[in-house]
């Protein structure tokens, strides 16, 4: 049955439908950014000229990082995996944006918001720059919520660093993309955590631990990391189809599969338009991108894959543009985090504004012994 009503995100697995606030996500992707989106998961309407510019600016003023954290960041050793570090600052941000006094709860929601949305750019950013050991760059007031993105991770004071409007388009895109998905496996953590009444910072920080794993939000990192091997083995379309076929393998063919879409993921259809368009800009051709396609065109027609109706999801893609954009792999994760981050926040605020308001508290079918006796220690 559902766990819950929701006003947010429409998902028909059958027909391949996503729908954000009843808005089609082609129509979104085409013509909105990522901070009209987010403003509209997050407010349920799509912001008006002065309310965008309003959102921006405030956005804007909560970019930076209060001092004292930026000193965690120099704890943490190089190798260590940025979603361990974005889940550890999230729920941090509580112990330096405490609840603000006496002003309106309404007023304290949206500033706790908006600072999230802004902040968690900030600091996957400065994951990056502290893995690569080099200083932090400030968000500047200059930019727009993407380009500012971009250079605060490749701003350099050696190397001219332009920013390239094409990623700046497919960042916009890809933020999109990954903005809702109504109640999977993160977001449902995310409204869990906040249903005990926690508050937002130590929920999404949640929903950032339950998007890490594989299955979830780790796929994007998997299937790089899947097609690298691939080429790197001289692997064709159909080895790496045979064995993710094979069930003794442990071997899936990540990207692969979703719980809700029988057909073609909507969002991988876009990502993977938006994967040639990128990728065709420099004139050279990638072989990770022409396996990609391979596999998909092998996978799809396979009778294995066709059975259980297995078709490319939103991950199979979003790897490889991320990828040219200059995210290191083991980041792929933390972007798609920095993309959920609207959903997050509007299943949360939807949870705390229902009338129903009962902590979640899930039943479960004891399959365990029914009673039993303790036995005296020596005999047992
Ligand atoms: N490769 C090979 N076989 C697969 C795959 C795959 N990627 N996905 C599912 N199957 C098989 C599975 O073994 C099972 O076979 P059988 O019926 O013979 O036992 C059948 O298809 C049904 O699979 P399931 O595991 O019952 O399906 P599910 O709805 O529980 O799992 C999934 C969905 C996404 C976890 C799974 O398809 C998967 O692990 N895919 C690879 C990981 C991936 O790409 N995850 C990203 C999901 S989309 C973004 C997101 O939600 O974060």
């Amino acid at each position: 049955t559902g766990s819950c009503t929701s006003g947010i995100c429409y998902v028909n697995g059958e027909q391949g439908i996503l729908r954000y606030r009843g808005y089609d996500i082609e129509d979104l992707v085409e013509n909105c950014d990522f901070v009209e989106v987010a403003y509209l998961l997050i407010k349920g309407e799509l912001p008006n000229t002065a309310e965008r510019r309003r959102y921006a600016e405030l956005l804007n003023k909560e970019s930076l990082l209060h001092h004292d954290m930026q000193s965690f960041f120099r704890s943490y050793p190089f190798k260590a995996h940025p979603m361990s570090v974005l889940a550890a600052m999230s729920v941090s941000l509580s112990a330096f944006y405490p609840e603000m006094g006496d002003i309106d709860p309404e007023l304290q929601v949206d500033l706790a918001v908006t600072r999230l949305v802004s902040k968690v750019r900030t600091i996957i950013a400065f994951i990056y720059r502290h893995m690569k050991g080099e200083d932090f760059v400030n968000p500047s007031y200059k930019y727009s919520y993407c380009e500012n993105f971009l250079n605060m991770m490749f701003k350099s004071s050696v190397i001219e660093y332009q920013i390239n409007p094409l990623y700046v388009k497919a960042l916009n895109q890809l933020l999109i993309l990954h903005a809702d998905h109504e109640q999977n496996c993160s977001t449902t953590a995310v409204r869990l955590i906040g249903s005990s009444d926690a508050n937002l910072y130590a929920s999404v920080s949640a929903g950032i631990c339950a998007l890490w794993g594989p299955k979830h939000g780790g796929a994007n990192q998997a299937v790089i990391e899947m097609l690298e091997l691939a080429h790197e083995q001289k692997w064709s379309a159909q080895d790496i189809v045979n064995k993710a076929k094979q069930k003794d393998s442990g071997f899936l063919l990540m990207g692969f599969g979703h719980r809700v879409y029988k057909t073609y993921d909507p969002r991988a259809k876009i990502a993977k338009r938006l994967c040639q368009e990128v990728l065709a800009e420099s004139g050279e051709t990638d072989p990770l991108l022409e396996l990609a396609m391979e596999l998909e065109e092998v996978a799809v027609n396979d009778s294995y894959f066709k059975e259980r109706s297995l078709y490319p999801n939103v991950d199979f893609y979003t790897g490889l543009i991320f990828r040219r954009i200059g995210i290191p792999t083991n980041m792929f994760t933390c972007m798609f985090a920095m993309g959920r981050l609207p959903g997050w926040i509007a299943h949360w605020l939807e949870w705390n504004k229902d009338p129903y308001g009962k902590i979640g508290r899930p039943r479960q079918v004891y399959s365990g012994p029914y009673v039993r006796k303790v036995q005296n220690l020596n005999d047992r």
